[in-house]
């Protein structure tokens, strides 16, 4: 089969390098793709957003019934590009439009999970300055605040600070104001299509910029699988009471959703609880759990895509760990600097792999062919070991042979997790 990816981030490029490794995509391309993927995938320029561009691309490329596009990010699927390319008769793993609110809007998310008894932060919808101060009011701080719509990681406030939630809340349109959920953050990630739900290993990821967890809130700043500390029964768990109930209510809804489910959990002296649903792959989290996966992807995605999961053998999965650190631009996330070269990916190659690698985020090449910044997550230095100690320990050795001014990572991914591996502690 040939393949499209519609994106250009590190998600893409390790999609694309797992897709690369699968020996029944015969083609694969990728629109707009960075630098690495460029190493894996044709790349090709197109408005990610625009549907009728992606469904004229894949015409160009000769994509058909037997043929996939993958839709990595959120944006383009909020937009209908998945519609969009299933209308032109193209196998697309990615949820429709309707189905992407799960995503899109949290108020929309909410108000499925009550509807299919999803466990979830209790929550108010708020649009007036008075429902806001009402629902502070009830639940105390921390304060928890989200944008209603899209905001790329950045529209979620958690803070004590009564006026910073206040200030947070009367910014956005439309506001969900919820309880405070305490406890140890899971992504887990599911494909399915529409009906049945093949959930895959579950993943953390470091959201905070900066080490112990301090600093601003980003896109991911690097991630480990598998959970040492996490109860074996948890995926289970989650599948029951979490995963299929809401893929149940969506299809009830006349709105399936096909593509990743992605569940964004906390496991609270409670029980498990919804922190947020995500309608695609989650970077940097994809990086860990595909490096671990061992079933072929292109034909796990294409059955979600044709209805056919529950024919698709059971997954297989290394026994081993995984750990990826990000590196990001000097000043990111605040005003990430861009257009500056990138040194060491050649030493990595010589040295590393197959063990580690590096998989690209936001890059580019320059005329002369040199790779640069283009963006301010960078790179994503993902590697593979029988432990997490050692799959950690691959990955920073391959971090210190590369150089970009400026940048900044987290010295301290899956360091507590790798601990509690070597004592069997639980989380
Ligand atoms: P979200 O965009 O919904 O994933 O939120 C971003 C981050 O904010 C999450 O990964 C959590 O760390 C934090 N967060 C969101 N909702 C809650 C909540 N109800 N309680 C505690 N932390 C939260
Ligand atoms: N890992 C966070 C996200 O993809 O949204």
């Amino acid at each position: 089969m040939k393949v499209l990816v519609i994106g250009g981030g590190a998600r893409e490029h390790a999609l694309c390098r797992s897709l690369s490794l699968d020996p029944d995509v015969t083609a694969l391309h990728c629109a707009p793709g960075n630098a690495g993927i460029a190493e894996v995938a044709t790349p090709h320029a197109v408005d990610a957003l625009d549907g009728a561009a992606v469904v004229a691309l894949a015409a160009r490329l000769g994509l058909g019934g037997d043929d996939l596009v993958v839709v990595g990010p959120e944006a383009p699927l909020v937009a209908g590009v998945a519609d969009a390319v299933r209308e032109a008769g193209v196998p697309v793993f990615g949820p429709s439009a309707p189905a992407a609110r799960l995503e899109g809007s949290k108020a929309f998310a909410k108000d499925v999970m009550a509807a299919a008894g999803v466990p979830t932060a209790r929550a108010y919808v708020c649009t007036t300055p008075d429902e806001v101060d009402e629902a502070l009011d009830a639940f105390g701080p921390p304060y928890v605040v989200k944008d209603d719509g899209l905001a790329a990681g950045k529209g979620v406030v958690v803070t004590g600070d009564l006026a910073a939630a206040r200030a947070h809340a009367v910014a956005c349109e439309r506001v969900v104001i919820e309880e405070f959920l305490d406890g140890p953050e899971v992504s887990l990630f599911a494909v399915t299509d529409g009906t049945c739900v093949v959930p895959l290993q579950p993943a953390q990821d470091f959201k905070r910029a900066h080490d112990g967890d301090e600093g601003p809130n980003t896109g991911g700043m690097g991630a480990y699988s598998p959970l040492p500390w996490a109860d074996p029964k948890l995926v289970d768990e989650v599948l029951d009471t979490v995963l299929q109930p809401t893929v149940d209510e969506l299809r009830r809804r006349g709105t399936p959703f096909s593509g990743l489910l992605y569940a964004g959990l906390a496991v609270t002296s409670r029980g498990v609880r919804v922190i947020e649903f995500n309608a695609r792959f989650g970077d940097p989290e994809t990086q860990v759990v595909l490096a671990r996966l061992r079933t072929p992807l292109g034909g796990l995605l294409r059955a979600a895509a044709t209805g056919q999961l529950a024919e698709f053998p059971p997954l297989r999965w290394s026994e081993g760990s995984a750990v990826t650190v990000v590196i990001a631009a000097k000043d990111y996330p605040a005003a990430p600097r861009t257009g500056d070269p990138v040194g060491g990916l050649e030493a990595v190659a010589a040295q590393d792999a197959p063990d580690a690698y590096v998989l690209h985020a936001g890059t580019r090449r320059d005329e002369e062919g040199r790779v640069l910044s283009a963006g301010g997550r960078v790179l994503s230095v993902t590697a593979g070991g029988a432990s997490l100690a050692a799959a950690r320990e691959r990955a920073y050795r391959a971090v210190g042979r590369l150089s970009l001014e400026g940048s900044h990572h987290r010295t301290d991914i899956a360091r507590r997790a790798a601990e509690q591996e070597k004592t069997g502690e639980a989380g």
